[in-house]
């Protein structure tokens, strides 16, 4: 079931893609003002520089200087060779300095519970806190995303459903090489809804976050707001940032706007006064021009909850009537 919005939110509106293989970019990545990181073993790192990417990784992880950064892994897929050892080196060597591991092109279920079992293991090799490092699952694929729902409910370590623009358009054959971009000839809608939509629905059922995936023309700053926009208006929660002129970009598409953060958090104070037996213990009022109620305080929270993740303050509070 999903959670309360309320409960501890982790903010993930720009996940920025790093190359192992690259240490001046690990080193760079540090200092920038991106919500979660993730250090990538698979498409950004060519195949003979793999084992040494995992090296870099590690020294990189425990050197620190992350801040609140999320920290997250992204190994190879199960269908390549590298995937155990993937995981095995880096949670073996830095998985105290290890928020989560991504796992990309997942297909089943199966896949999710695999990797579960096998951080399992290295926890209790390692005396590392059980079950407190995620997976984010990226979906990929036409078979990942019909198996989507039961994806989000392999393991309760799943935190995160990740759309990866790039290889779906590969695997469904979209005619087009402009990622995030509408394929030419399709000019009756969004190409992207149904598949970001089916994310975003297995997402919510059971409590994950939604993240959208790359947007690949990096000196588009307008075109990669907006892309996001549009996954941000649908309730994903962040998407991932190439560069760094993308961060701050997304740091913004996917906080609340101040007044819409006010008007939550205006709403949830408006609710618990008259909800209460002071304020005359009543279910719908009426707040300005505007009548709340139950579903109301829901929409809220989720608000409230992104801008406090996002450390948004107030400008404007609500203050119960006098008389
Ligand atoms: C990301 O991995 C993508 O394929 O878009
Ligand atoms: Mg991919």
């Amino acid at each position: 079931m999903a959670d309360e919005a309320s409960e501890t939110f982790r903010s993930r509106r720009s996940c920025l893609a790093t190359p192992g293989s690259n240490p001046r970019f690990l080193a760079k990545a540090k200092g920038l003002d991106a919500d979660q990181v993730f250090l990538d073993l698979e498409d950004s790192v060519a195949p003979i520089a793999k084992v040494d990417a995992r090296k870099n990784i590690v020294a990189a992880l425990n050197e620190g200087g992350w801040g609140s950064k999320i920290r997250v892994v992204r190994v190879n897929d199960w269908t390549t060779e590298w995937t155990y050892a993937d995981v095995i080196e880096v949670v073996s060597g830095a998985g105290a300095n290890l928020d989560c591991i991504m796992l990309p092109k997942v297909q089943t279920a199966e896949q999710v519970v695999a990797l579960d079992l096998l951080l399992t293991q290295l926890e209790k090799v390692h005396g590392l806190e059980p079950g407190r490092i995620g997976i984010e699952a990226q979906i990929e694929n036409a078979l990942g995303l019909t198996n989507v729902n039961a994806i989000a409910q392999a393991s309760p370590r799943v935190e995160t459903i990740i759309f990866g623009p790039a290889d779906f358009m590969a695997s469904i054959n979209m005619k087009s090489l402009v990622v995030g971009e509408q394929p030419p000839g399709y000019d009756v809608g969004d190409a992207y809804h149904y598949i970001l939509m089916q994310i975003l629905m297995a997402a919510r059922a059971h409590g994950k976050q939604a993240i959208d995936g790359p947007y690949l023309q990096i000196k588009d700053v307008d075109g990669f707001r907006r892309v996001a926009g549009r996954s941000a208006a649908l309730g994903f929660d962040g998407k991932w940032v190439l560069h760094p002129d993308q961060i701050a970009a997304a740091n913004e598409v996917y906080s609340p706007r101040q007044d819409d953060y006010d008007h939550a958090e205006n709403i949830l104070d408006a609710y618990d006064h008259f909800t209460s037996a002071a304020g005359g213990a009543r279910g719908a009022v009426m707040l300005g021009d505007e009548m709340i109620d139950e579903a109301s305080r829901k929409m809220a929270l989720v608000i409230s909850a992104k801008g406090r993740a996002a450390g948004l303050t107030r400008t404007d509070v609500w203050q119960p009537p006098t008389d």
